[in-house]
């Protein structure tokens, strides 16, 4: 038994991205914060984004507009009350943002907003096509210059700690912190705390095409889940219409923002815009279901590889200024999009469902907490809206630290917790199983459960996902921990989640679309998983 003693913190957040540093941020005037990230803290998706954060700040918009918009794009699966409450406070998140030293793009003396699908105005602030990149390095330099927060990256937490690892037994459901894999060390270290946050971000991984970082293995769903966490709406699993088409680059999203000022979608088999055909009215910049099904289909009846996504009309100093990332990355790759149509294809994007969360970031169990990618919190319903995910990161994140501030005394200190046991594992000697199932699970996921679903299908996969359970099980009690080993294990267990989901869902309804069902039931249910 590995007798090393925990390490007590006041409050725990596990992930560095939007939601986690956010909350460190609102918390650490008062109360003393450890962020724990697996591997780098510029590892989540946040770093990533591109086009932006949708927030009412137009003088001819509205919250009402906004309102409507994502309950739209949503297909009406949305939790109003949370759809008006993360809105309502947009305005004061860029505003925080913006005395963080986001440099975000202007006009004149005016933050300029870009457009993209589903949005019926301009309404999306941005740093030109490299959005997160900037955000993440505003609220990391806050965080790492704030005396109160400890950043920790290599740090893989495995489980919750609960009160099942309570020195004194209580077997309840009170969460006293996390177990992590130092990833430097090879030691697991127990972390305790009065209150615990969740922020790590989503499953996209799962998926063998994805525009999401290689740690989006659904790791905080998992171990809220296996902590006795609901989770909710996880076949709600959102596709991107345009990642680009490239065999050696495998991830790399074009921005919907191309679309937004005036990209058009082509055939190249007729070399003829096609989104006519699927949304007549509001074309390239319909939801992103609605896109990512008709690529899908433009794809399947034509036995093409890709489409086309063209920008190549509009004036070559225009496409440069707007996206000047995405145009240098291409030009390395020998497409000059101010010239050439860039071949695109849908890829998993956004994971819309997660655990499922109250207006104050409050999770089911006492003490512990989520936001961002990782919660469902009924914003984004059947579908999210372009650019409101970093959005929900500031609004919740900053919920969750003052729900916790505001109960701080009723929180007790942590008791004594058992350490991790390794007296039964030994160094592993077969990492073929772990290579060998996440390339698989990544493959049928992406062909059984993907844009378009049968009942059979999923039934497959379920098959497949209980017979590679079993395998990684069986590891996980034989072997010493590692990252690959810990992510496997979380990313069959979202796997689980969504097929599981997916098979409960008898209608198609935004992002859930299946032959067997095609119709939309007149009511919008959630879909709601009790461990
Ligand atoms: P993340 O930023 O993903 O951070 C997760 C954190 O958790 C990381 O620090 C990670 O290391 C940590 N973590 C995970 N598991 C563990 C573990 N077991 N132990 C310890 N730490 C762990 N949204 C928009 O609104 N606008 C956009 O323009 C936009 N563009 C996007 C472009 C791309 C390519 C992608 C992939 C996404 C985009 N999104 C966009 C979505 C948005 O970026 C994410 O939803 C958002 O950044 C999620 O933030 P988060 O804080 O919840 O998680
Ligand atoms: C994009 O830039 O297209 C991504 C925006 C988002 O995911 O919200």
């Amino acid at each position: 038994m590995n007798q090393t003693a925990a390490q007590q913190h006041d409050v725990i957040i596990v992930g560095s991205g939007a939601a986690g540093l956010t909350a460190a941020l609102a918390l650490a005037d008062k109360v003393r914060v450890l962020v724990l990230a697996k591997g780098e803290l510029t590892g989540g998706s946040t770093a990533w984004a591109q086009g932006g954060i949708a927030a009412v700040l137009d003088a001819g918009d509205t919250f009402e507009d906004h309102i409507r918009d994502t309950m739209v794009a949503g297909a009406g699966l949305n939790r109003l009350e949370t759809v008006e409450y993360v809105i309502e406070r947009a305005p004061h998140a860029i505003d925080r943002l913006v005395q963080l030293g986001v440099p975000f793009n202007t006009d004149g003396e005016h933050l300029h907003l870009t457009r993209e699908g589903g949005h019926s105005h301009r309404r999306i602030v941005h740093v030109a096509d490299a959005t997160g990149w900037a955000v993440q390095a505003a609220l990391l330099k806050a965080a790492g210059d704030h005396p109160n927060i400890t950043l920790l990256p290599h740090r893989a937490c495995i489980d919750l700690i609960t009160g099942r690892h309570e020195e004194r037994y209580s077997g309840s459901g009170r969460v006293w912190g996390v177990y992590a894999l130092n990833e430097q060390t090879g030691k697991v270290e127990a972390h305790t705390a009065r209150a615990t946050v969740l922020a790590t971000g989503g499953a996209g991984r799962v998926y063998q095409f994805s525009t999401a970082p290689r740690g989006a293995t659904g790791d905080g769903i998992a171990m809220a889940w296996r902590a006795g966490c609901r989770v909710g709406n996880m076949e709600m699993m959102q596709f991107h219409p345009t990642c680009l088409y490239n065999l050696e680059v495998k991830n790399f999203l074009i921005t919907e923002a191309v679309r937004g000022e005036g990209g058009h979608l082509i055939n190249p088999r007729t070399g003829k815009r096609f989104m006519e055909f699927y949304d007549p009215e509001r074309l390239e910049l319909a939801p992103r279901d609605v896109v990512a099904r008709a690529i899908d289909s433009e794809i399947k009846r034509f036995g093409l590889d890709y489409v086309h996504l063209d920008i190549s009309h509009m004036a070559p100093d225009f496409v440069r200024e707007h996206f000047p990332n995405i145009h240098e990355k291409l030009l390395g790759l020998g497409i000059d999009m101010t010239r050439q149509p860039i071949p695109v294809v849908p890829a998993q994007h956004y994971t819309c469902g997660g655990i499922v969360i109250d207006l104050a970031g409050r999770t089911d169990l006492p003490g512990l907490y989520a936001a961002g990618e990782c919660t469902e919190s009924g914003l984004h319903g059947a579908n999210r809206l372009a650019s409101n995910s970093l959005l929900e990161c500031f609004v919740f994140g900053e919920a969750a630290a003052a729900d916790i501030l505001a109960r701080w005394d009723g929180f007790d200190a942590p008791p004594p917790v058992r350490a991790w046991d390794e007296s039964r594992v030994t160094d592993s000697d077969e990492e073929v199983v772990i290579k060998q199932n996440w390339t698989e699970i990544r493959r049928f996921m992406w062909n059984y459960v993907g844009i378009v679903r049968t009942t059979k299908r999923l039934e497959r996969a379920k098959h497949r996902i209980q017979m590679m359970t079993d395998e990684v099980d069986e590891y996980y009690a034989h072997f010493r921990v590692s990252t690959d080993l810990i992510e496997l294990r979380n990313l069959l267990q979202s796997a689980e989640l969504i097929v599981r989901s997916a098979l409960v869902r008898h209608e198609s309804r935004g992002l859930h679309y299946t032959l067997d069902y095609p119709a939309t039931l007149p009511d919008a249910r959630d879909t709601l998983l009790v461990p």
